[in-house]
């Protein structure tokens, strides 16, 4: 897994939604009760973009047609969205992205 700093997070503690690169890839950080959760920022079902959404309880929700995604796992009321692991360290916001390798080896590991 390689690790992206992201920068501009300054206070971890306030609820955020934000949408940031981590290499190549766009990522809708969220801000939420104290914890930091990344998640892929484009919505499963029509493409839109989560970042711009709203939070609550512990749910991401898409502001075209509402639907809602679990922070923790991505679950939502029809699709998935992808989650990537995320560390703080020296109150800098860190996002994990596996590679396929890394995918591969965790099935197999199973
Ligand atoms: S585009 Fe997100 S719910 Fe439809």
């Amino acid at each position: 897994m390689k690790w992206y700093r992201i920068p501009g997070i300054e206070d971890i503690d306030k609820p955020f939604i934000k949408k940031v690169k981590a290499g190549t890839i766009s990522i809708c950080l969220v801000g939420y009760k104290g914890e930091v959760f990344a998640v892929s920022a484009t919505c499963p079902h029509q493409g839109f973009d989560l970042s711009l959404g709203s939070c609550e309880n512990g749910k991401l929700i898409c502001p075209v047609h509402n639907y809602s995604f679990d922070l923790q796992t991505g679950k939502g009321n029809y699709d998935y969205l992808k989650t990537y692991a995320v560390k703080i360290k020296d109150n800098i916001v860190y996002i994990g992205i596996s590679s396929v390798w890394d995918d591969i080896k965790q099935v197999f590991s199973k």
